[in-house]
């Protein structure tokens, strides 16, 4: 058995809609999250039982069966991942999350774990190390790499939340062994025939690439942007620091979950292009939309993990089963363009 907490948000509920459709094999998950309206709405659709219970209500849970896994898609992880992962060590069983958030992961990395903590089976980190990884394979003295995400089809109220949370927290890239501050910089890349602009981001691959591959020089991480999140960033930098107004902000972004849900394209494409100063190729990936393709990293993780279980600590959901996790997502194509 497994427990899925933030079932009602909406990578939650498409993880849901993916596994009633393509994965027969995998036993209904226990639905949790904190709003018991929501979860019994969800009972009656996907036949899984419920319980309801907030993160504070964790150090004296009681369920009526111990899962094997829990499944954390409640964000921002900056609050939700340390709870879980202390209730899971107590408990003894392994934990997996959609986290993409550094800082989230810097912590759990230097902490270590006796159970399997099956970090960043999202989109970004999961599309993003594949591509650094198929590099790699094809040019493995590429130790100078640059990764481009572009996602398309829309962001959640979650992940919007999750950026914003990380905001005052500044611009790094990872060059020998440490995060090494750098300016919030521009740069422009072609996309097959299409000239993209791409800016400087601290993604979680800083910290979970290296973890396993510790022979890099260097690595940088950019991101595409909505134009309206650009022209706000500065300002929102300065004054995110400041608790009451970032309070009021995130409570904006958390009542428009529902429309930002909506408006998601689903069928829309993401692109990753993974470029090394030694490799005379770039490689263009490309995936289903960000949180379906999310959808499908979790479940698969999920399915890996019970058939086979995991080793105990922290390692992203890519770096535990490489080849065999990129190759059973569906929709996935990967081309080489010539620099
Ligand atoms: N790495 C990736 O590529 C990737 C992809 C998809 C999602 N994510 C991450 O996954 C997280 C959830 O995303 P989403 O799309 O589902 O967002 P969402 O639609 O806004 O839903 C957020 C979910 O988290 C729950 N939640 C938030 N704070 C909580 C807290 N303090 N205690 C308990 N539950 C809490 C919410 O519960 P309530 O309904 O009770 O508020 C809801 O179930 C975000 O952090 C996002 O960044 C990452």
């Amino acid at each position: 058995m497994w427990l899925l907490y933030g079932a009602n948000g909406t990578t939650g509920r498409l993880v849901l809609s993916i596994w009633q459709k393509a994965f027969p094999q995998l036993p209904p998950p226990l639905l949790a999250g904190r709003d018991p309206s929501q979860l019994a709405l969800l009972s009656q659709t996907y036949g899984s039982p419920y319980e309801a219970f907030s993160l504070q209500e964790l150090p004296t849970l009681s369920l009526p069966e111990l899962p094997r896994l829990v499944v954390n898609l409640a964000g921002p992880y900056e609050h939700t991942a340390l709870p879980w992962v202390t209730w899971c060590e107590k408990q003894g069983i392994a934990y997996l999350d959609a986290c993409g958030e550094w800082r989230t992961f810097q912590r759990l990395y230097a902490r270590g774990s006796s159970v399997p903590l099956i970090t960043a089976a999202g989109f970004d980190t999961v599309a993003g190390e594949a591509a650094l990884f198929l590099l790699r394979q094809r040019y493995p003295q590429a130790r100078t790499l640059h990764l481009y995400i572009y996602a398309k089809g829309g962001f959640s109220a979650g992940t919007v939340q999750s950026a914003l949370t990380m905001l005052p927290h500044g611009y790094y890239q990872w060059q020998a062994g440490h995060l090494t501050p750098i300016p919030f910089q521009e740069v422009r890349q072609t996309l097959q025939d299409q000239v993209v602009s791409f800016f400087s981001a601290t993604l979680a691959e800083l910290i979970t690439f290296p973890a396993w591959n510790p022979d890099l020089v260097r690595l940088s991480t950019w991101v595409a942007l909505p134009p309206r999140y650009l022209r706000w960033r500065s300002f929102l930098e300065r004054v995110f620091a400041w608790q009451p107004f970032a309070e009021a902000i995130l409570k904006l972004v958390r009542a428009r979950r529902t429309p930002l849900a909506q408006q998601m394209n689903l069928s829309a494409e993401s692109l990753v292009l993974a470029k090394a100063e030694e490799a005379p190729e770039a490689l263009l990936l490309r995936t289903p939309q960000a949180y379906v393709f999310t959808a499908w990293t979790v479940l698969r993780s999920v399915e890996f993990f019970l058939a086979e279980g995991a080793a105990p600590g922290p390692a992203s959901a890519l770096s535990r089963w490489r080849d065999r996790l990129w190759q059973a997502l569906p929709g996935t194509w990967v081309r080489w363009q010539p620099l």
